[in-house]
């Protein structure tokens, strides 16, 4: 078996061809940094653009050297939602004119199951596990029970842990995107330097929190003089922010795990997918509790982590495989939660 997959949902244009037997046959990513930089995040309307550019090109190149004409294939599937719309447009589009013309099956993916289902493609998975989602516009722990079919054990109530990450680089000017340009200075800093918040720590539950989090490293930030805003001061403040974290994540995911282990196995895999877990600090830390806890820890390589074609194409195998196809009349979803029966979060601006 061989799907084609498309994503679309951001910043990146990725296409990638995987078999059935997880082998990656060619993929294509193209990250548009430089077309978004100049506004220092994400801009939807040139996204969407960029995508349109840039798409053809690269899925011709990804089939070329696959070997593979679109005849061969056994299925498209496109990132169908939740995320940016325009873009989502652009590859669902795509898919449905590939699938259309070639008579072959469209597999609309949502964006967040490819998250969570790349570990299963980088390893040898089964169902359930206890997943950790943490990207740029998402912060889930989630019991993944099935292709399809999540648990939402805990969400945030205000921003993801990506977009703290992002929004603290800009403080600093770091540079964007965040994530990364944090993890790099904080390398070099003294995560003891600053007192940050731990919110959420101790508390019931697994949600999640990083808004108060965000505010106390500007307040940090702007309490130091003009001087002391060195760049040895911005590594001191990164350091201790991805400290704080690090320490929110592992409290969340240690009761995430607790919570699992009353219905379901006492000692499952924790999984730990999206951008923000290319983070070398918390994936050590999430080690850290897994070996604690006796539990295996499943983190996917960095480029299946941030987003990629393959985890698109993946979650089309695995959907193929169930029967699970989707008509060309399937709309593109600007938000689309892996549970849709989870609660509501009682706080203002919740994410699903
Ligand atoms: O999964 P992803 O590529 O896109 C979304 O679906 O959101 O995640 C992007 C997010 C961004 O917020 C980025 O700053 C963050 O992942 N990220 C990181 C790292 N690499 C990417 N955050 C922390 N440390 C990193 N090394
Ligand atoms: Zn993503």
């Amino acid at each position: 078996m061989r799907i084609l997959g498309i994503e679309t949902s951001c910043d990146e244009t990725a296409v990638a061809v995987v078999d059935g037997n997880k082998r990656i046959v060619a993929e294509r990513i193209l990250s548009q940094l430089d077309d978004h930089h100049p506004f220092g995040g994400v801009v939807p309307e040139v996204a969407a653009r960029a995508h349109l550019k840039h798409l053809d090109r690269l899925i011709a190149d990804t089939m070329a050297e696959a070997g593979l004409g679109f005849a061969d294939l056994d299925g498209v599937a496109a990132t169908a939602g939740p995320g940016l719309i325009g873009g989502v447009i652009v590859g669902v589009m795509t898919a449905k004119a590939i699938a259309a013309v070639h008579a072959l099956p469209f597999l609309a993916v949502n964006h967040l199951e490819g998250h969570a289902l790349s570990a299963r493609l980088s390893d040898d998975l089964d169902f359930p596990y206890l997943l950790l989602l943490v990207s740029g516009g998402h912060c889930q722990l989630l019991v993944a029970e099935g292709v399809g079919r999540y648990r939402r054990l805990g969400t945030t109530m205000d921003d993801a842990l990506g977009e703290a990450f992002d929004k603290v680089a800009k403080m600093l000017a770091l540079g964007y995107p965040g994530g990364p340009a944090i993890e790099a200075a904080a390398k070099g800093g003294d995560a003891s330097r600053f007192a940050l918040p731990r919110p959420m720590r101790g508390r019931a539950g697994c949600h999640f929190s990083f808004s108060g989090l965000k505010t106390a490293v500007k307040h940090a930030w702007a309490g130091l003089a003009e001087a002391e805003r060195t760049e040895q001061a911005a590594a001191d403040l990164a350091a201790s922010f991805q400290a704080a974290a690090g320490d929110v994540l592992v409290d969340r995911t240690a009761h995430a795990l607790v919570e699992f282990a009353k219905s379901g196995p006492r000692r499952p895999a924790l999984v730990a997918a999206g951008g923000v877990a290319a983070n070398a600090h918390l994936r050590g830390r999430l080690a850290e509790l897994a070996e604690a806890r006796g539990v295996r820890l499943l983190v996917p390589p960095q480029r299946l982590c941030t987003d990629n074609g393959a985890m698109i194409a993946w979650a089309g195998i695995e959907r193929l495989r169930l029967g699970l196809t989707d008509g060309l009349d399937f709309a593109p979803r600007p938000r689309w939660p892996l549970d849709p029966d989870a609660p509501a979060v009682a706080f203002a601006g919740v994410k699903a």
